[in-house]
């Protein structure tokens, strides 16, 4: 997997820009933005894949970490600055913790919410992958 994404930061003496342009800066089109906040402590949050979703997410404020899982390998990224993103593409079981009180952390869909989208069953996620 290479799910780890650093965009560009366009800083001045005023402070720092960061832009992500759809099908240019990551390889979708941008149909929904939800962000999740005032996580509680130890909360863990994901566990599912979807069928056809691609996503990004960015902490725009604060840092949590991400378990990536494609059925093959797992990878463990920290998101912790607002330049930093992660690909979570279709099929990918990804799990969300280690939350910081602040942390604001926006995703980027390829499309609206549809609950049929999703995997919530690990070993249903396993015997789709065959
Ligand atoms: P859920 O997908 O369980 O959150 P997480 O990705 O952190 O596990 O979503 C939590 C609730 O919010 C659930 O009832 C579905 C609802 N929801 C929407 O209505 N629209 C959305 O875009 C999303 C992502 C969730």
């Amino acid at each position: 997997m290479k799910d780890s994404l650093v965009f560009k930061e366009i800083k001045d003496n005023r402070g720092a820009l960061v832009a992500i342009e759809a099908e240019k800066d990551i390889p979708f089109g941008i149909k929904r933005v939800y962000y999740i906040y005032g996580t509680a402590e130890k909360v863990r949050r994901g566990y599912h894949a979807h069928h056809e979703l691609q996503q990004l997410a960015v902490c725009v404020k604060g840092a949590c970490t991400f378990l990536l899982d494609d059925g093959n390998k797992k990878e463990i990224l920290r998101l912790e600055t607002p330049n930093k993103g992660v690909l979570i593409n279709k099929m990918v079981w990804h799990e969300m913790y280690d939350f910081t009180d602040d942390c604001v952390l926006m995703v980027l869909a390829s499309d609206h919410y549809k609950e049929d989208d999703y995997i919530r069953d690990y070993d249903e996620f396993v015997d789709l992958l065959g």
